[in-house]
């Protein structure tokens, strides 16, 4: 391992806990990650003794710059050198649990530290005293779990769990980044302990439902959330999803799995949270909205409404923002059914002018968001599909350089409208506010000043206005 620890900064915690006589060790997530060629920025040092102490010294050898955040109810310190943050701990022989109110205070040797930890792949070590500098601890035989590709828990995982709920949440977590099986004895744990997940805060959660969503292949992680019964607990509106019922004959498709598909599709297209909770949401009102109507079958009218209206609660309980990201999911589950109805019937220009009103900016995403909600299996149907979604895209980009629809201002404004026939602002300036608007986007008139000038004109006559 010698070898590995390249940075600067293991050689000067190296002499620091040296001349402090102290044994001192780089641990956990950073060592895992060296060990899968991960880059990691967060670097966990432990001491046998005080790590406020060593991170003190450490900061002192550093130079007058480099400043020590302590930490004394956890007894931890950090300091933050170049894009790294390195954490400072002594070793413990409670349970470590990251961002915990509980203070843990109680000393322990390296082995009782490595016991605590969550998992085989995190409970690695590497020693940096010169007497055994890079000589890798490895108890639990977490490299071995590394080559089966296997997240296991160090002790019994009832214990593991119950010390810390949360790791239920990271284990899917890892499992889903990393691609790895969580062994069979702490699955059947995580499923009987579930609802201790109650007493881990929501934000908590969610931050590991993120790196799940964020991961390569999301599916993974939320089939295990299901299947463990954590997503009843943390996410109902999604579990809602699952099933399917049959009435005369006829049954309707798995939302749940249909969901995940367009999900792990989108995935394939972009690296951004929140289209990607786009994908998740897009059909979630899907069950207050099912019907079965005896002469069509399953029917979901409005979902993309209701499910627009289920966005803030949802993220409101999830612990998201409510701010424009949840403005923007909100637009994505409410327009997403468009450009499908666009492809379907013929896709006149009118058509494709309001949606692009609509839709502004994020147009493009809305098309990727509706090209990953094909999962037919019909290949036929498949090929169908995308190629009236790239005659859709065509015509978007033609009516988008012809009529200039996106983030668009009307070229009439109610000040011209109060103006021109000397009213006040009221009820007629907004009748013929929206004639423009709709005469532009059904294309009776031009996105442009006369054309709209002398509608306007016309729709003031109308009302009984004379122009001034
Ligand atoms: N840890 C733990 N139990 C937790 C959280 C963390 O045992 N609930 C331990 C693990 O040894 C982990 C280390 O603390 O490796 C650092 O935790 P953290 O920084 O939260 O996560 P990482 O494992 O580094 O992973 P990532 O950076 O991907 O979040």
């Amino acid at each position: 391992m010698k070898t590995k620890l390249t940075h600067p900064i293991f050689k000067i915690v190296a002499d620091c806990a040296d001349e402090m006589n102290v044994q001192a060790f780089v641990i956990g997530g950073w060592v895992r990650d060296l060990l899968l060629d991960r880059p990691c920025k967060d670097i966990d040092i432990v001491a046998i003794g005080s790590g406020i102490e060593l991170a003190e010294r450490v900061a002192q050898k550093l130079g007058n710059q480099y400043h020590v955040n302590v930490f004394k109810n956890f007894g931890t310190a950090q300091i933050v050198y170049e894009d790294y943050d390195i954490e400072f701990v002594g070793a413990r022989k409670e349970s470590y649990r990251s961002e915990s109110r509980k203070p843990l205070v109680e000393n322990g040797t390296l082995e009782d530290d490595q016991n605590r930890r969550d998992f085989t792949i995190n409970a690695l070590a590497i020693a940096l005293n010169k007497a055994n500098y890079g000589e890798l601890l490895d108890p639990f035989d977490g490299q071995k779990d590394m080559a089966l590709k296997t997240i296991r828990t160090p002790l019994d995982p009832d214990i593991t769990y119950s010390d810390d709920p949360l790791r239920m949440m990271r284990a899917i977590r890892f499992a889903t980044q990393l691609d790895y099986t969580i062994e069979p004895a702490s699955l059947a744990s995580i499923t009987k302990n579930k609802d201790r997940i109650k007493i881990i805060s929501n934000e908590r959660i969610t931050d590991e439902l993120n790196k799940i969503i964020l991961a390569k292949k999301p599916s993974t992680g939320f089939k295990l959330l299901f299947d463990t019964g954590l997503l009843h607990h943390i996410f109902p509106e999604m579990t809602a999803l699952h099933g399917v019922e049959i009435r005369n004959g006829k049954g309707h498709k798995d939302n749940f799995y249909h969901t995940l598909e367009v999900l792990d599709n989108i995935c394939k297209t972009t690296d951004d949270l929140w289209l990607r909770w786009a994908a998740i949401l897009h059909d979630i009102a899907k069950p207050p909205t099912k019907r079965f109507e005896p002469d069509h079958g399953w029917t979901f009218h409005g979902h993309e409404d209701k499910g627009a209206k289920m966005v803030p609660k949802i993220f409101a309980n999830l612990k998201l923002p409510l701010n424009e990201k949840m403005k923007y999911v909100q637009k994505l589950v409410l327009l997403h059914l468009r450009p499908i109805v666009l492809a379907k019937s013929e896709v006149t220009d009118s058509a494709v002018r309001r949606l692009l009103f609509e839709a502004g900016d994020d147009i493009d995403d809305l098309m990727k968001l509706c090209e990953a909600d094909i999962t037919s299996k019909n290949e036929y149907k498949v090929q169908k599909y995308l190629k009236n979604f790239e005659l859709v895209r065509q015509k978007l980009k033609e009516v988008e350089e012809k009529d200039n629809i996106r983030n668009w201002q009307p070229p009439i404004t109610g000040e011209h409208i109060m103006q021109t026939f000397n009213i006040k602002a009221g009820r007629e300036v907004g009748i013929i506010k929206n004639a423009i608007r709709e005469a532009i986007l059904d294309g009776i008139i031009k996105n442009d000043y006369e054309e709209a000038h002398q509608f306007m004109l016309k729709e003031g006559e109308k009302l009984g206005l004379k122009a001034s």
